[in-house]
């Protein structure tokens, strides 16, 4: 079981210094807009991934006016509790620490306290770029094992190596031949590794996705996924070699699982092409929970779910489903925001669970 039973956030965002308990499993979140609901559930995020959800610098998770931030997060994990501190002091690097042990390398932390979080904008992992889908999967599968987080940051580093060499191979010719081989040899363990967990993950996550939209949505319609990857059909060597030539050309590496994709069909056409609103948010919901099913498979307890907004993206009946399955048949830890506390209530009420409401 998993819990978090108190934070304190010290000049992250919006917020001066303020403390929040959470001694029930299910927590609204109200208050007006811009109040700092959405900035509650990052701070919370952040101390679950050392980093925010939202914004890829830290600096704008820093109170404008002031120099640092600092949280503290205290959770309860299998009986056992765990104190979580992050302190970022503006220019020198943040120290994060567990049970006042820092990190050596933040890595380490991810997986301890699995979380999900479900926010508006997060619908662009069905019409965005590739990109998102790929950290869908990343954040997933670097939560339940270790090993393919490591394998990704050396993917990522000699990724990156090789690119910019690519950037001073003018003529493709000469001694940087060489070191783009030694480069290419390097990249491929992990490279492959990689593509092949990736592969079992999706013919994990398939199945459930399909059964969370059927529940979700109730048209008979079907939705299938297919994992997208150039190493599906090829060896890792053989489309370098394929590519290497276009590579040199554009300057940029073209083969790679840096280059996969999750397909989504609806009735056999491109998904996002063809689906309405409502269509497009149950594969949404059906995704996380997909991800909320198997992080808790893997770590035998369920993770934070941190739902942001959810109230708007859909009808009452399909809320109550969800809330109903967050709530009483996980026993997970659930923080809920939105803008009207008697929404919230009403629904807490309605499906019979102990919950609390901080108003902000
Ligand atoms: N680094 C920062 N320093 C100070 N204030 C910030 C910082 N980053 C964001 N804010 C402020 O935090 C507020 C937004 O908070 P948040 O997004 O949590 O609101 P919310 O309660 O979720 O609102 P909504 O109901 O509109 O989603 C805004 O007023 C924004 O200007
Ligand atoms: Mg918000």
């Amino acid at each position: 079981m998993l819990r978090l039973n108190k934070i304190t956030i010290t000049h992250f965002k919006n917020y001066d210094f303020t403390s929040f308990e959470f001694p029930e499993n299910v927590v609204g979140i109200c208050g007006l807009n811009g109040k700092g609901k959405t900035n509650l559930l990052d701070a919370i995020y952040y101390c679950c991934f050392t980093k925010s959800y939202f914004s890829s610098t830290d600096q704008l998770n820093i109170n404008f006016e002031k120099e640092g931030f600092r949280l503290e997060a205290l959770f309860e994990r299998q009986g056992d509790l765990q104190k979580v501190i992050c302190i970022h002091r503006g220019a020198v690097k943040k120290e994060f620490s567990l049970n006042d042990i820092p990190y050596e390398k933040y890595s380490k932390h991810i997986g301890l306290f699995p979380a999900v979080m479900i926010a508006p904008d997060d619908i662009e992992l069905i019409t965005g770029s590739s990109e998102g889908r790929r950290r869908f999967v990343d954040t997933v599968l670097s939560q339940v094992d270790a090993g393919y987080l490591q394998e990704l940051i050396t993917y990522n580093k000699v990724l990156q190596q090789r690119n910019s060499l690519l950037k001073k191979m003018e003529d493709g010719k000469g001694d940087l031949i060489t070191v783009l081989e030694i480069l290419d040899e390097q990249l491929i363990s992990p490279g492959k590794s990689l593509h092949a967990k990736r592969k079992v993950f999706l013919t994990k996550l398939i199945p459930l996705v399909q059964q969370f939209y059927k529940q979700i949505s109730n048209n008979a319609e079907t939705v299938s996924l297919e994992y997208i990857s150039q190493l599906n059909a090829y060896s890792f060597e053989s489309l370098l070699q394929a590519y290497r030539s276009k590579d040199l050309l554009v300057q940029r590496s073209n083969a790679g699982i840096h280059k996969d994709d999750i397909g989504f069909l609806l009735n056999g056409q491109v998904f996002k092409n063809i689906a309405s609103q409502g269509q497009r948010k149950s594969l949404l919901f059906a995704l996380k929970l997909a991800e909320f099913e198997i992080l808790k498979f893997n770590k035998g307890f369920a993770p934070l779910l941190l739902l942001d907004d959810v109230f708007e993206k859909l009808d009452d009946r399909r809320m109550q489903q969800l809330l109903h399955w967050v709530c009483n048949e996980n026993q997970g830890k659930v923080f809920i925001t939105d803008t009207h506390r008697e929404r919230l209530e009403e629904a807490f009420e309605k499906l019979g669970v102990a919950f609390q409401i901080v108003e902000l």
